[in-house]
């Protein structure tokens, strides 16, 4: 089973596919931890400052260590790729799945740039994620309120458009989510909108971006309205954060990072098992 089985399972039977982002060793041993425990598929994902942080290279061959050692299927995908030269970086230099992030752009340069990157992957049997629609805010706590208003949504038309001109594997689509957690607020999930992509799209995959602090019924009935992947990072960036913090209170002693990393990383696994179970993808594994 590779990446495509896996979401064509994923529509048919109607759960979807965790993509959480890394940016250290830590937070990858976590989401491993997670998937084995609960044998499901998982996607690893890095954005282009978390891929630089870490080193393509480097990361690349952790994943391919974590693959051979877990046995589990395990994708790892450049997220919100920017600029065609990166994305060709990535690819070449072993990255599973790609996604060009063009949805600032105009829908005809956008189109036009992910064309050249579908034609660059799939030379390689790299999987492509475009993007119609802005997913606004960052991947952190946000004391402003971010709204998502409706002309912000993506269109239905020009989201058809967009597949049927680049060919691409998966679309991430604007649904009323953004990137973050607001400290005050709540986030979710606008279902009449996801409905009337679907409907226009039919059978193609869709991505849910910005997946951290989305109550449970939004994201089950997203699951059920048609996505197959959904990104989460914010939540495992707080629980690396705040399990460091814990670990350092004002009384502690410890200073060897092996000692109090253990639990840090218990913290973000157990992130990841909710997630992992909330989307359905647990004892998937074929
Ligand atoms: O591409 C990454 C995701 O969309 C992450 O969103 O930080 O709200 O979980 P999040
Ligand atoms: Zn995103």
């Amino acid at each position: 089973m590779n990446f495509r089985d896996y979401i064509i399972e994923a529509q048919k039977e109607k759960w979807a596919i965790g993509q959480f982002n890394i940016s250290n060793l830590e937070t990858l041993k976590a989401i491993v931890a997670a998937a084995q425990k609960l044998k499901s598929p998982i996607i690893i994902g890095t954005s282009e400052n978390e891929s630089k942080f870490l080193g393509l290279e480097e990361t690349v061959a952790l994943i391919s260590a974590v693959r051979k050692k877990s046995g589990l299927p395990i994708i790892l995908n450049l997220d919100h790729g920017k600029t065609l030269d990166y994305i060709k970086e990535a690819v070449s230099l072993g990255y599973d799945a790609v996604h060009f992030d063009g949805s600032k752009l105009s829908l005809a340069e956008n189109i036009d740039i992910t064309k050249k990157v579908v034609e660059f992957a799939y030379r390689k049997k790299v999987l492509v994620e475009g993007e119609v629609g802005i997913i606004f805010g960052s991947s952190e706590l946000h004391e402003e309120k971010i709204e998502v208003k409706k002309e912000d949504l993506t269109d239905p038309e020009k989201a058809l458009k967009f597949i049927n001109e680049t060919k691409v594997d998966t679309l991430a689509v604007n649904v009323g989510t953004f990137h973050g957690l607001e400290t005050t607020g709540e986030k979710h999930v606008n279902i009449k909108r996801l409905k009337e992509i679907k409907n226009k799209v039919k059978n193609q995959f869709l991505v849910l971006h910005g997946g951290s602090g989305i109550p449970e019924k939004d994201i089950k009935e997203a699951v059920r309205g048609g996505i197959v992947k959904i990104n989460i990072n914010t939540e495992l960036r707080l629980a690396f954060t705040e399990g460091l913090k814990k670990s350092f209170s004002e009384d502690s002693k410890e200073s060897v990072p092996y000692k109090y990393m253990p639990e840090v990383i218990s913290g973000i696994q157990k992130v990841v098992e909710e997630k992992i179970k909330l989307f359905g993808s647990n004892n998937k594994i074929k």
